[in-house]
């Protein structure tokens, strides 16, 4: 296999009139964690299942691991597993029972299967015997159980989508160091997430909105590209916020202005525009030079989009 995992061109689909993906293209190297990130409905579910095979684009081509991906589905499902957003396991079917099932529908010899349950039971440290019913096991569990079973006719591009939603925050700390372990094998992942701490993790991030790719690059580069110059966390400390956001808003290279829970956090192009439009203010609330977070981005390019 190349270094190149995925390379997508101009893909888009409709549904009827409405198109949910809109000509997006990216590429991703073999070994990479590419996460996509967007609000609901920006079309990252849509993406992999096309990338997956088992939706058909209107339009676009891709190559999944060197492969057409309109070639039926039946080799590209050789080289891809996918983890979906809704359906993982059935919970009431024994673990060996889910195995044994995800083995049946890839058609992999008996054999075969049990080696790489073995050797998948390894990777993730899964210690629960064969007979336990899922429904028994704890949500994190239950999640890499269905990472091994979209791994056992070892892919070398695994799909995960959303994989961590609603997992206690230990067992979605776990699930990532397993992630780090998968591609340190040299195996490819992409995986979507609402959680900005995750997406922090990702080599790089595409993020979408409305199914347009609307920035592509590792956090870092997402980070300063959005913002150029410097931020401040404003605290009003109770004071009435209104009073002062009308002239804040108004201030000479301001970029951003945004709540974060108590707080403001403001973006300008430059210091001296900063110094200038927070001067009036250093008396009256607590003001602090800040790094941009992965979630001020977003901010400001998904949910800024729209305003
Ligand atoms: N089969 C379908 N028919 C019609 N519309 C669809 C179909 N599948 C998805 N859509 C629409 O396409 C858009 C993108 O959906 P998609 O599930 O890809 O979003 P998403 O980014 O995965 O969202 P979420 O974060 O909620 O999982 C949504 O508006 C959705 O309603
Ligand atoms: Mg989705």
């Amino acid at each position: 296999m190349s270094d190149t995992a995925l390379e997508v061109n101009g893909l888009s689909i409709k549904f009827g009139d409405f198109t949910a993906v809109e000509n997006i293209s990216f590429s991703v190297k073999r070994g990479e964690i590419f996460g996509f990130l967007g609000a609901n409905g920006a079309g990252k579910t849509t993406t992999i299942r096309m990338l997956c095979g088992l939706l058909v684009p209107t339009s676009g081509s891709a190559l999944v691991g060197g492969l057409d991906f309109r070639d039926g589905g039946r080799g590209i499902k050789k080289v891809v597993g996918y983890m979906s957003q809704k359906f993982t396991l059935y919970n009431d079917l024994t673990v060996g029972e889910n195995l044994a099932f995800a083995a049946g529908l890839r058609k992999l010899a008996p054999a075969y299967a049990k080696k790489r349950r073995e050797e998948l039971f390894a990777l993730i440290g899964f210690d629960r015997p064969l007979s336990a019913k899922v429904a028994a096991l704890s949500g994190g569990i239950k999640q890499e159980l269905a990472l091994a079973a979209a791994m056992l006719h070892d892919p070398e591009i695994i799909f995960l989508d959303e994989p961590t939603s609603g997992v206690a925050p230990a067992s979605r700390a776990r699930f990532w160091s397993l992630i780090r372990k998968i591609t340190g094998l040299g195996k490819t992942v992409i995986v979507t997430t609402h959680y900005m701490d995750e997406a922090e993790q990702c080599g790089r991030i595409a993020l979408m909105s409305a199914g347009h790719l609307i920035a592509l690059g590792s956090p870092q580069e997402l980070k300063s590209s959005a913002f150029p110059g410097p931020m401040a966390e404003i605290d009003f400390k109770g004071l009435a916020a209104a009073e002062f956001l009308p002239g804040l808003r108004k201030a000479a290279g301001l970029l951003e202005l945004a709540p974060h829970g108590m707080r403001w956090h403001a973006a300008f192009t430059d210091k001296a525009s900063m110094d200038a439009a927070l001067a009036g203010l250093s008396r009256q609330a607590a003001l602090a030079l800040i790094k941009p977070s992965l979630e001020d981005v977003f901010i400001r390019l998904v949910e800024g989009a729209g305003r």
